[in-house]
């Protein structure tokens, strides 16, 4: 019983009970002031709402279902071939043969973290590609890891060639050059191809993030020559938040694995997270962290879905539906629009903050405006994974309109 239980953990090294040790429990537990909140009393309670933002996405039963079986021990033999599925699930995802494939335990920002930690040095330059909200984050997290970083800089929806990625290349001699391949602020799809083979001839890795395009369109990390690549969870994986697929090729591994300096965060460091993850090639794996072993669950689940698709990607886009319907001004050029969330122009007139609480309060559905630099430039539509369906887009179209019907429109 528990009550054997705590004695039992009340006995001393030697099996003596310890009289000063219950006293002071005593004591402590009778000198409780504050009182229980009466909200934590209350059971809990959540909507169901449609999310047709940038994500979180809804996560379909059977995902739901995975993340709800009992917890084994994050370093049980059962919970390794779980991982060891994990890790065969996201290198079909990626279309990587790379050996240094795991989860992070944490959101796509701790993806961001562990690349650029893991592969820069304080001192060392680094390029990045801003277009969007992705690209400003991962600058400040190499500023703040101490790199010299520079900035390559366009509107949100505008694209960066592949020639202005070469001269920035040359002129800054970075060891690192990151891209958003799904610009979720901006609802672009930057092409690829290319880039990698670039980075290789100026010695440059090229990190890329697709945590919001991974399922939705298209990636081909080893033939694209993509030396890090990652992703999220919540989003066309239709996963819960919290876990986020990461992987790490030959080039990637020697720069990280032959480094002066210790990465500066304990949780991230790969040579940890590597055995953790049974990538190292050592016999044994040892204790660093305690994995989100449910999430881990209902991440291999929404992998399994993944692989049972052909293609490797959901075939259908919110472009498909809300491409020629949409009597919306879509802000992204028709070949670069990102299938997974499609931005479109403030209707004239309108208050994006009132109609995106309109349709919330009326239709139960989340949309969102813009993010970063794109605040106030636009709307955006996720329809992800398996909330891409013409049924949903139709939701989507028929609560906008009513928005327009009812929201105050300026006489400006
Ligand atoms: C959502 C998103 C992220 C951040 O992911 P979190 O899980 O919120 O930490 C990073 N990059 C892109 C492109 C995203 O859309
Ligand atoms: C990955 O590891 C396995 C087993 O250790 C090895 O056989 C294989 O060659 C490795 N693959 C790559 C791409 O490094």
């Amino acid at each position: 019983s528990i009550g054997s239980l705590t004695s039992a953990a009340l006995e001393g090294p030697l099996g003596a009970k310890s009289a000063p040790v219950l006293l002071r429990l005593d004591r402590s537990m009778s000198s409780v002031t504050i009182p229980p909140p009466a909200c934590m009393l209350r059971p809990l309670e959540v909507p169901l709402r449609y999310l047709f933002g940038p994500g979180p996405s809804n996560v379909p039963p059977r995902i739901l279902a995975a993340g709800s079986r009992p917890i084994i021990g994050h370093l049980h033999p059962e919970m390794y071939e779980i991982m060891n599925d994990i890790k065969k699930g996201i290198q079909y995802a990626f279309q990587t043969e790379n050996n240094m494939t795991i989860a992070m335990s944490g959101s796509g920002h701790a993806a961001m973290e562990c690349a650029v930690f893991n592969t820069v040095e304080p001192g060392e330059s680094v390029l990045i590609a801003i277009n969007g909200i992705w690209g400003e984050r991962v600058a400040e997290i190499a500023e703040r890891m101490g790199a010299n970083v520079h900035r390559m800089v366009k509107t949100p929806g505008r694209y960066f060639t592949n020639t202005e990625i070469e001269q920035a290349i040359k002129k800054h001699k970075p060891v690192l050059l990151f891209l958003a391949h799904g610009e979720s602020s901006a609802g672009l799809c930057h092409p690829v191809d290319g880039i990698g083979d670039i980075c290789r001839k100026h010695d440059c890795l090229f990190l890329v993030d697709t945590v919001a395009s991974l399922g939705a369109a298209p990636i081909f990390m080893d033939k694209q020559n993509i030396d890090i690549l990652y992703s999220g969870s919540q989003k066309a994986l239709n996963a819960p938040p919290g876990t986020a697929p990461i992987s790490f090729n030959d080039r990637a591994c020697h720069k990280m694995f032959n480094r002066k300096t210790k990465p500066v965060s304990y949780l991230f460091d790969m040579t940890h997270l590597s055995n953790y993850w049974g990538c190292d090639g050592k016999p044994a794996r040892v204790y660093h962290h305690t994995g989100p072993v449910s999430g881990f669950f209902a991440l291999r689940e929404s992998l399994a879905i993944l692989a049972e698709r052909v293609k490797g990607y959901f075939p259908t886009s919110s472009v498909t539906f809300l491409n020629k319907k949409s009597p919306f001004f879509i802000c992204v050029l028709q070949d670069l629009r990102l299938p997974s969330v499609t931005t479109i122009a403030i209707p004239e007139g309108y208050d994006w903050r009132e109609m995106l609480t309109y349709i919330m309060k009326h239709h139960c559905i989340e949309m969102t405006g813009g993010l970063g630099p794109s605040i106030g430039m636009v709307m955006r539509i996720g329809l992800m994974g398996y909330n891409c369906e013409k049924t949903n887009a139709d939701m989507a179209l028929h609560a906008l309109a009513d928005a327009l019907k009812n929201c105050k429109k300026s006489k400006a």
